[in-house]
């Protein structure tokens, strides 16, 4: 078993922490923010995530997880210092690095041991070195340390499984020992283990989630061009996914991507590549496709309800940027909710998690407490994220307190042939039969 210290409690810190704690290991997190270390050590998880908090409240009464702002005390006994820090998209595109900066420093003033420092932030490729760089400007020349990658690919909502059942560990280290060692740590997981050099590390994790979100777009692209055509896009995602090559995930056409990675990697990346000279055309295509499907899902209702949005009412079903988060980073729903109050409509929206955080961003919205409160006197329901609770609902209620039946769905959650049963107008993402006039 280990000691390990964790540097920064966000979605990455605070699972990793956790996570380690249950297999065993000591775990000192290190907060600086008053309030949230406050908070995590009355054993209650400042994030909603499924299954975290649980681990978190049995693991601190086993002693083995703590939180604290002390890097001496944190520090004192760990072999193992993870960097968890965030790091949010510059001015520039460019991801901003002080907070990186700032906890090498700290480890580097620190360190009174032999330790591995391992980084699973998402930094531009080479930070790694620039790590070593401070660490080294900082600590006593006598003690031995190293500096290894790990890139991190949980998926919020589903991070605690992720953690346990990861389909590769990726570390990248010049110290092949070090790497080696950060390997034995995550031996429990039974998972893949890749070990390459410090900047293919890094690289792996922002190709990983630029590929990711250019599936998202090349779905959408397709879903556009269905739309014109009469094909059906989910029929299209099926045909294509069987194919072993392709394979079925991440072809759901609708909204497009949101939450604090893709956009903000997809960005990074473009920028780093600019940086160095490359003329990335590929990434800046992924990220107008993007913004496009957002902005097309607006003018799509005004297909549906006219050109005048001005006094309609509209119903927004879910915030949160995906089901099982309250994150709204970069949501879809914060863009198309501004764009129909600006052109005069009036929102009410329900989220089964995420009203509170939602409040910080829209603030001009009617919050409501159930999805049929949303829809009394709506002339349009919109689907903006697919939580397990909008599968089921009762189609009858909604209907009869709509002013009209109008269902534009973002996610194409439902069935169109059903809800066209059921008495609705209803419109998905490049779902066939839908008039090829949006976008006109
Ligand atoms: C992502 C990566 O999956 C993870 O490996 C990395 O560590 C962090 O970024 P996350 O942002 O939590 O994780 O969400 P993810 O489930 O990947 O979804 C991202 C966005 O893409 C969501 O807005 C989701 O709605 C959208 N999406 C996903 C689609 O629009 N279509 C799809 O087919 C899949």
């Amino acid at each position: 078993m280990r000691n390990i210290c964790v540097v920064g409690t966000g979605y990455v810190g605070l699972t990793t922490g956790v996570c380690f704690s249950d297999l065993g290991n000591t775990v000192n997190c290190i907060e600086i923010n008053p309030e949230k270390l406050e908070l995590l050590r009355s054993g209650k998880s400042p994030i909603y995530e499924p299954g975290l908090s649980e681990l978190q409240e049995r693991n601190m009464r086993s002693g083995r997880l703590r939180f604290t702002d002390d890097y001496a005390f944190a520090m004192a006994e760990a072999s193992l210092i993870f960097i968890t820090v965030g790091t949010p998209m510059g001015d520039d595109g460019a991801a901003d690095l002080s907070q990186v900066k700032a906890a090498a420093r700290s480890i580097g003033q620190h360190l009174t041991r032999r330790a591995i420092i391992i980084d699973k932030s998402t930094v531009p490729v080479g930070t790694g070195d620039m790590v070593g760089t401070i660490i080294a400007e900082h600590a006593r020349p006598d003690i031995e340390f190293a500096v290894v990658s790990n890139p991190e690919f949980l998926r919020e909502g589903s991070a605690v499984s992720d953690f346990f059942h990861p389909d590769r560990i990726v570390l990248g280290s010049t110290n092949r020992a070090a790497a080696e060692e950060v390997a034995e740590l995550h031996e429990p997981l039974g998972a893949q283990v890749i070990i390459t050099d410090l900047r293919t590390a890094e690289m792996i994790k922002y190709a990983s989630n630029a590929f990711l979100a250019t599936r998202i777009s090349f779905i959408n692209e397709i879903a556009q061009i269905c739309e014109r055509l009469g094909a059906d896009v989910k029929e299209v995602a099926r045909g294509m996914g069987a194919d072993k090559r392709i394979g079925p995930h991440f072809l759901d056409a609708g909204i497009g991507y949101g939450g604090s990675c893709f956009p903000k990697d997809v960005l990074a990346l473009h920028h780093m590549a600019a940086s160095a000279g490359c003329h990335p055309q590929l990434l800046q295509a992924v990220m107008d496709i993007n913004q496009d499907a957002r902005n097309r899902f607006v003018t799509k209702l005004r297909k549906l309800l006219g050109e005048d949005l001005n006094g309609r009412m509209i119903g927004v079903l879910g915030l949160s940027f995906k089901p099982n988060t309250d994150d709204m980073r970069e949501a879809p729903s914060v863009d198309i909710i501004r764009a129909l109050q600006h052109a005069g409509a009036r929102v009410k929206a329900y989220d089964p998690v995420a009203i509170e955080r939602a409040a910080e961003y829209i603030p001009e919205v009617t919050f409501c407490a159930t999805a049929y409160d949303v829809a009394k006197e709506a002339d349009a329901l919109l689907l903006i994220t697919e939580w397990n609770e909008f599968k089921q609902l009762n189609w009858e209620k909604i209907k009869s307190f709509m002013r009209t039946p109008n269902i534009l769905d973002g996610r194409n959650l439902y069935d169109p042939e059903e809800m066209r049963e059921r008495g609705f107008t209803y419109w998905g993402v490049g779902r066939g039969n839908y008039q090829p006039t949006v976008g006109e």
